[in-house]
């Protein structure tokens, strides 16, 4: 039992990617305004917390995830009393905010690398990581170093007559965090915004902010594609360039920092790796970061079996204190209803999973209305990534961003989905279907998945077991069904995932037990005991009272 449970083990975070939220000002793209015009439907969902990816001023080559200041808003979303404005707004509503935190890069536009690339002599040299080349004319990378999204990770700079480190795209160079004024500066940044308010920070590919000092070659691997259970790819090891021990004690140090203000503040750190190599980034003694995402849920079949082993590994791993954190889908990867063939009883019962399981869940954008992987045509494509080519041939093939970041759904008008308020102006990304998948026409329907989300997120409110109650799972031999146990104090609710398409016989744990939750049945609480028959991929809540 959680003794002393914390807001961020208890909260349900939504994450907004703002570009394609709401747009006030219809010009196609989505801003703060037009998030705080949304903050009553939130409240109303009932999450508690906002990740936002990044709204910080950048030439957007990456949407974003390419800053050019750290301390600031793009014009393009709006102004800092937009920021102050939705900030207050949200906490008057007791919704948490956490910003996207990138210490891992800036934009080849931010000043300190305009700077840092004009010569070896400027105050900024030291800033990233700069490496003389190899080979006679000094033109060959400086090692073997890959970056995440394939190709070398080094880039030859015209100007310094040097390569710069980019562990992810070329115009995101590495900044050199053995440099101590890297440190302060970027510590700076981070108490700026905590000191406007702001609850936490998810922290972007966290595991790669150091490499190796004497910049060794990383070993040979056989895998192409990164797993779940892997972070090796395009056939390396990335054993010099992520999860290095200076990373971990940096998040240490992050975890200082933010200690150091109050009311409490939280660190979900996101980094690409199997469990074990994330568990360090929680800290030796819980010390590091408060949460690391877990997206080995994304990765799995739709099978009782893989996801029992999954919960099992991550309780395993992360006992108390140790606290897991979720994920289905998010910016990067395909929406979680697309990977079940737009079957809305597999995603309702994978969403009973998330918000019933120990750990706290995070939930993407038009997940809870449904919405789908949107085909964007190639024309449109915007995502870097799908333009990188890999033996000539672009990524985009095999896999692109874009059709998870099209405009949430609002409602079914055909060329914005009520996503601008002109229903005219054309969005940046075109929009997915939706005729019967928008917040208006769900609002209204007692069997949508909006009404089915704001259902379960209630239930989970109302059940304290449900967000910091022990967890033990359950080894039935009926290999069609997950079962769990979620108890704090007297509370004592099982959770029943049937997984397969056909009806399944359960058993109420006791005599007197009350069903407080099913994705089938939308009626009121009821008694239910003895022999129970679940249906086809029902997911049942059932409480019943410790002696
Ligand atoms: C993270 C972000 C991704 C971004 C990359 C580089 O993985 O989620 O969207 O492109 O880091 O910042």
């Amino acid at each position: 039992m959680v003794n002393q449970s914390k807001w961020w083990q208890k909260a349900v975070f939504y994450q907004i990617y703002p570009r394609s939220f709401s747009d006030s000002t219809n010009n196609g793209i989505g801003d703060l305004q037009g998030i705080i015009n949304k903050l009553d439907y939130l409240e109303a969902l009932g999450i508690d917390g906002i990740w936002f990816s990044p709204f910080f001023p950048s030439p957007q080559e990456d949407y974003g995830y390419d800053i050019s200041d750290f301390g600031s808003i793009n014009p393009e979303y709006g102004t800092m009393k937009d920021f102050d404005d939705l900030l207050k707004k949200s906490h008057k509503k007791g919704i948490k905010i956490i910003l996207d935190l990138l210490l891992n890069h800036t934009s080849t536009q931010h000043p300190w690398f305009l700077e840092s690339k004009k010569d070896r002599i400027n105050e900024k040299r030291d800033w990233y990581v700069w490496r003389d080349g190899r080979g006679k004319n000094g033109k060959k990378e400086p090692n073997n170093w890959n970056s995440m999204v394939g190709g070398s990770a080094w880039e030859w700079s015209e100007e310094r007559k040097q390569f710069y480190l980019h562990q992810f795209l070329t115009f995101q160079p590495d900044l050199n965090w053995r440099n101590p004024d890297v440190q302060i500066a970027m510590f700076n940044h981070i108490r700026f915004w905590l000191e406007k308010g702001v609850d936490g920070f998810r922290l972007d590919i966290i595991q790669t902010l150091f490499e190796d000092k004497y910049f060794k070659n990383n070993p040979p691997s056989w895998r192409f594609f990164p797993s779940h259970n892997s972070n090796e790819t395009m056939f390396q090891k990335p054993k010099y360039t992520q999860f290095l021990p200076e990373t971990i004690e940096l998040c240490q140090k992050l975890r200082e920092l933010v200690n150091s203000y109050s009311p409490e503040r939280m660190l979900v750190g996101e980094a690409q790796g199997n469990l074990q190599m994330i568990k360090p980034l929680y800290g030796k003694n819980n010390d590091g970061l408060h949460l690391s995402f877990n997206f080995k849920f994304g990765g799995q079949s739709f099978s009782a079996s893989k996801f029992r082993r999954v919960l099992e590994e991550t309780e395993l791993l992360l006992e108390e204190p140790y606290w897991p954190c979720y994920v289905f889908s998010n910016h990067d990867t395909e929406r979680l209803i697309s990977r079940q063939k737009d079957d809305k009883e597999k995603a309702k019962l994978l969403a009973v999973l998330l918000l019933t399981i120990r750990g706290t869940p995070f939930i993407y954008y038009g997940e809870e209305i449904g919405m789908l992987q949107t085909k964007v045509p190639k024309d449109k494509q915007l995502d870097p990534i799908s333009k990188i080519k890999i033996w000539g041939i672009p990524l985009g093939f095999l896999y692109g961003r874009d059709g998870c970041r099209t405009p949430m759904q609002w409602d079914d008008s055909p060329i914005n989905a009520g996503f601008s308020n002109d229903p005219k102006i054309v969005p940046w990304l075109p929009i997915g279907q939706n005729e019967n998948k928008n917040v208006r026409n769900e609002l209204r329907d007692e069997k949508s998945m909006l009404t089915f989300f704001k259902k379960l997120l209630k239930v989970r409110k109302q059940n304290e077991s449900l967000q910091i109650g022990q967890l033990s799972i359950s080894r039935d031999s009926n290999s069609n069904l997950l079962i769990y146990e979620r108890s704090f104090q007297k509370q004592q609710l099982t959770i029943f995932l049937n997984f397969s398409r056909k009806k399944q016989n359960i058993v109420t744990p006791n005599k007197k037990s009350k069903q407080i939750f099913s994705t089938k049945l939308f009626e009121e609480q009821k008694e239910i005991s003895g022999k129970i028959t679940l249906q086809p991929y029902e997911g049942l809540i059932i409480e019943s009272m410790k002696k």
